[in-house]
């Protein structure tokens, strides 16, 4: 019976084997944020010749890429890139994720979003129909910290402040239980607007293209239905 590090360490390992059929020696690799990462880290590293640098999404991974000799360069001095790797806490049938359990999805988002391709990493047990049982981070600005509270109560979730943690903005992380996310894009949007809020922690106007799967049984791949994967 493998253990959740093994379902863990096996996807990244499968992740690392498909990064490589991306990469080329000048290619920019995105890189995540969180415990399965931190094993893609340890797997790519192994492969650091095969490409340039790559684009952090926080300071652990930073730190985590450096250690194994890897480049970190700001996203500011990067045009291009193929492929960013992150895991998940949540991801439904329509690719769509619910991120941030970490505190990192800012960062996330904003490195994502400059990447050709998302490839999601995570175990079966983060596959779910609905996203909304986990509860949804939400970035904030501290000074709107009642006041998006209040907005989002409107939503129907239960606000909570993440207590003792301060993301690598400088900012505070609402988590958002109670929220059954029947139209995630929309949600998204929705949150997205109300004045305060830095990030929120659904991936989902822009999801996963690939997500590979650990299981028991192997690690799978599931494609995002009609996902065009731009290549250069
Ligand atoms: C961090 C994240 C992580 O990807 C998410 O929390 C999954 O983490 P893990 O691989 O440790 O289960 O969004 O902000």
């Amino acid at each position: 019976m493998l253990t959740q590090d093994d379902l863990k360490r096996n996807v990244a390992q499968a992740a690392a084997e498909y990064a490589l059929t991306c990469l080329s020696p000048d290619s920019v690799l995105g890189v995540g944020t969180g415990s399965t990462v931190d094993f893609f880290i340890d797997a790519i590293a192994t492969h650091r010749d095969r490409f340039r640098a790559a684009v952090s999404s926080s300071e652990r991974s930073t730190q985590r890429l450096r250690d194994h000799g890897i480049t970190v360069v700001d996203l500011n001095e990067v045009q291009d890139m193929p492929l960013y790797v992150d895991g998940a806490d949540e991801i439904d049938p329509g690719m769509s994720m619910m991120k941030g359990g970490g505190g990192a999805l800012t960062r996330e988002k904003i490195v994502a979003s400059v990447a050709r391709r998302f490839v999601c990493i995570v175990d079966e047990s983060k596959l779910v129909e609905t996203l909304g049982a986990f509860p949804l981070p939400v970035e904030v600005i501290p000074m709107a910290r009642e006041a998006v509270a209040r907005q989002l109560r409107q939503l129907g979730g239960e606000p909570r402040l993440r207590q003792g943690f301060i993301t690598d903005n400088g900012c505070e992380i609402l988590d958002v239980s109670g929220l059954r996310i029947t139209a995630p894009a929309q949600l998204e949007a929705r949150i997205n607007d109300i004045p305060g809020v830095v990030c929120c922690g659904l991936f989902a106007i822009s999801g996963a293209d690939l997500a590979l799967v650990s299981s028991q049984q192997g690690v799978r791949r599931i494609e995002r239905p009609g996902a065009v994967i731009q290549d250069t």
